[in-house]
């Protein structure tokens, strides 16, 4: 059993944002499984890869937002500044060979939950109206090279 399962609930209805989430939860249960095994070099791998990609996501997902106007983005920045800065004092905390994936790993599942369907449900209409028909838009420029510029 996953560590978090994937629900429709958590679906924004942005696809390329839904599957950057998708991928974000992949890299937590993966976190679960490393800390299960107890391998403290397999915790800080699946940490760095985790923390990279969501850093990563959350640039993406604020490019997105301002390109859409999105009102509230300096508050939305602002929540994934905390976030990010509570991470890395959890990754420097597992460098210095601490243990912290228990801990870490009930913070993700809260918080990611709680922000996904609060603070990202609330750009999702903005943000949705802004890309219009979203396959055209992942198909076409824009999108396509923005993901690109992102992720690589
Ligand atoms: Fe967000």
């Amino acid at each position: 059993m996953a560590f978090i399962q994937w629900s429709k609930d958590l679906d924004i209805g942005i696809n390329v944002i839904d599957t950057q989430h998708r991928r974000i939860v992949d890299y937590i249960n993966e976190l679960d499984v490393v800390n299960k095994g107890g391998d403290i070099t397999d915790i800080n791998r699946v940490l760095d890869e985790l923390v990279d990609y969501t850093v990563t996501h959350f640039a993406f997902e604020e490019d997105l937002q301002e390109s859409a106007g999105y009102p509230f983005i300096k508050a939305h920045r602002r929540v994934h500044e905390v976030f990010t800065k509570r991470v890395l004092d959890f990754q420097n905390r597992a460098k210095a060979g601490d243990n912290i994936a228990p801990e870490l790993l009930s913070m993700l599942k809260v918080w990611l939950i709680n922000h996904i369907k609060g603070d990202d449900v609330d750009y999702a209409e903005v943000v949705k109206k802004s890309l219009g028909n979203q396959e055209t838009a992942e198909k076409s420029g824009w999108l396509g090279s923005k993901l690109k510029r992102f992720f690589g």
